[in-house]
């Protein structure tokens, strides 16, 4: 028979485990994900669809999950058609692309990063390299283009960015020019052999200021991987995201127990309470742990986020956070 005691925990828990499928369903997007046995990727905005059904093949054919995050992101780079990724992105303020990407690996803790990369078609396999053939962990402007030549990644002529930069200053430049357009593509993936790794490349916000770095580079910001744990992206205003080095932030609620989809909202939640913007910081994650759970959260408006597992891909929608 049982005691007291355990009647009472046993109704906690059932409280407790309702009202997170509440809070899941109500506002705030899909019930909560159940685990998942990996491999599984997922991934930012509906173009993240096309990375997570490549990131699987190469699982599928029997490549490293490293070659999964990199061939995913690489697509989105080529195609470079959204205007917020690759050398089609969104120009700076002075009228070219400058380039961030990371990619960050769990065994291990190993990461690699550029920033303000010119005139480099892949900056997710620069980012690799830095990983696996420096001793650094983040290379920025000339000298990320640098080593990326001399590790064979596919270049354009910068020759003309110069020019293009003094044209801007003799144009009276504005020192805070309108921005537009800042999405991501921010890849996840869990492997058949439960470790997580992760990356993400974007141009950035269209319009900024040269040499402005956002989010994406910087690991704790738009990127945290860790291999107890699982992987939490970020896209959106990379300012928003980067003084509260969020994806690090996500993760640790995971370690400390919460689902994926729990842990982006709480984190939503808390920036909204401290920045001035409130929840006006159109930003948002994603997150996928090593049970093979995922979860996504929106601050500002409907989020679509990709998912592919061995059985099923899709795009998913998440509401706007329910404001509290
Ligand atoms: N999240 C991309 C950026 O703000 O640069």
């Amino acid at each position: 028979m049982s005691s007291p005691h355990s009647s009472r925990t046993l109704f906690a828990v059932v409280v407790f485990s309702a009202s997170f499928a509440l809070s899941a369903c109500v506002g705030t997007g899909p019930v909560a994900s159940p685990p998942a046995k990996g491999p599984l990727v997922v991934a930012t905005w509906p173009f993240g669809k096309i990375a997570t059904e490549l990131s699987m093949q190469a699982l599928r054919d029997g490549r490293s999950r490293l070659d999964a995050v990199e061939t995913g992101i690489r697509e989105i780079e080529r195609l470079s058609s959204d205007g917020s990724v690759g050398l089609g992105g969104g120009p700076n303020a002075a009228g070219y692309p400058q380039l961030d990407a990371c990619i960050m690996d769990g065994p291990g803790h190993r990461a690699g990063s550029v920033a303000g990369l010119e005139g480099i078609v892949h900056p997710i396999s620069a980012a690799r390299a830095v990983m696996e053939h420096s001793k650094h962990v983040m290379l920025v402007g000339e000298g990320a283009r640098w080593f990326a030549l001399e590790h064979g990644v596919a270049s354009v002529d910068v020759q003309d960015l110069a020019a293009k930069k003094a044209a801007w200053v003799a144009r009276q430049r504005d020192p805070n020019p309108d921005r537009s357009g800042h999405d991501t593509v921010t890849v996840l993936v869990l492997d058949a052999e439960g470790h997580v790794a992760g990356g993400c490349s974007t141009s950035g916000a269209g319009g900024k200021l040269p040499g402005r770095v956002g989010d994406s580079p910087i690991l704790g910001a738009g990127l945290y991987v860790d291999d107890e744990v699982g992987a939490a992206g970020a896209t959106g205003i990379g300012e928003n995201v980067m003084r509260y080095c969020a994806t690090f932030w996500i993760v640790e609620l995971m370690r400390q127990g919460r689902h994926p989809q729990a842990a982006c909202e709480e984190v939503l939640h808390r920036i909204a309470r401290i920045d001035p913007r409130g929840y006006a910081l159109d930003i948002c994650f994603i997150a996928l742990d090593k049970q093979g759970r995922h979860g996504a959260a929106a601050s500002s408006h409907r989020f679509p986020y990709a998912v592919t597992s061995t059985a099923a891909s899709e795009v998913l929608h998440v509401e706007p956070v329910t404001r509290r």
